[in-house]
């Protein structure tokens, strides 16, 4: 379906308690307009979606490819209260949690999150996440949740271009999938959700997603020797729980952190 312009999007959306919808059939970024947008007073649970990004942007400023049509791409702009900045590294999470519980919704898959936000169907990728805090001073000001769906086939890079196996909803769900229904579904999922952003409840229903739970994987970061273990889960500030070949107990924070499936013999 192409939109003619954001009202009719806003329309499509309503139900979802999102309050401004910006859509573009062509932007750069919509994560660099969002941070625009929230300087220029963006309110609180906004949305902007792209057709086509040319400058789409990945974690650790990897490039991130929207073909027309073919994917979802948006951002959603939070203004948290204050006593929610402790809890800034749980956006990302809460973005995973409400993307694979949406493709259940639409789909009927069984999605799994690869810590800390990455979607996956059969291990593999079919969303990805980029969370980025404004800040104005020591204050939050702002987080811009960056979220990119693979849903046709044509949205998969060439794998030369891949970190991690990709995959689409539509190849694994074998039908047509309906991108707004998938947004829908999102934006009620946040609405839902963010209010219990580090719950009990919340850390339980990410928990129960997390891929690899007590398989082998590697964790690379910048600078670091690789730490290899048996993935335990998460702890309550969402550092993931390795436990190493000589029995110690890693904890590894959110950051530019790759993990991988280490294939055992
Ligand atoms: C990753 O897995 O590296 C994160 C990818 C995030 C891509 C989305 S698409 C919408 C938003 N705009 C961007 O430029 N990036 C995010």
């Amino acid at each position: 379906m192409i939109f003619m312009d954001s009202q009719e999007l806003h329309e499509i959306l309503q139900n979802t308690g999102i309050n401004q919808v910006l859509y573009y059939s062509e932007t750069g970024s919509t994560n660099d307009d969002g941070i625009r947008w929230l300087d220029e007073g963006a309110v609180d649970f906004s949305v902007i979606v792209s057709d086509l990004q040319t400058t789409g942007r990945g974690r650790g400023n990897r490039k991130w490819v929207t073909e027309p049509g073919s994917s979802l791409a948006f951002s959603v702009i939070f203004r948290p209260v204050d006593a929610h900045t402790p809890l800034l590294a749980l956006y990302s999470p809460l973005a995973g949690l409400v993307v694979a519980q949406a493709i259940e919704k639409v789909t009927g898959l069984q999605p799994q999150i690869k810590w800390p936000n990455d979607v996956l169907i059969a291990r593999k990728k079919v969303c990805g996440i980029l969370s980025e805090a404004v800040w104005d001073g020591s204050r939050l000001k702002g987080v811009v949740l960056g979220i990119g769906i693979n849903i046709a086939p044509s949205s998969i890079p060439p794998s030369d271009q891949l970190l991690f196996p990709a995959a689409c909803l539509e190849t694994e769900a074998g039908n047509p999938v309906d991108r707004w229904q998938v947004l829908n579904e999102v934006l009620l999922g946040f609405r839902i959700w963010r209010d219990q952003l580090g719950s009990q409840r919340f850390m339980d229903a990410w928990q129960e997603r997390l891929a690899f739970k007590n398989e082998v994987v590697m964790i690379k970061q910048e600078g670091q020797a690789p730490t290899i273990g048996i993935l335990l889960g998460v702890n309550p500030q969402g550092y993931l729980l390795i436990q190493t070949a000589d029995g110690n107990r890693v904890e590894i924070a959110v950051g530019d952190v790759h993990l991988r499936l280490v294939e055992l013999e």
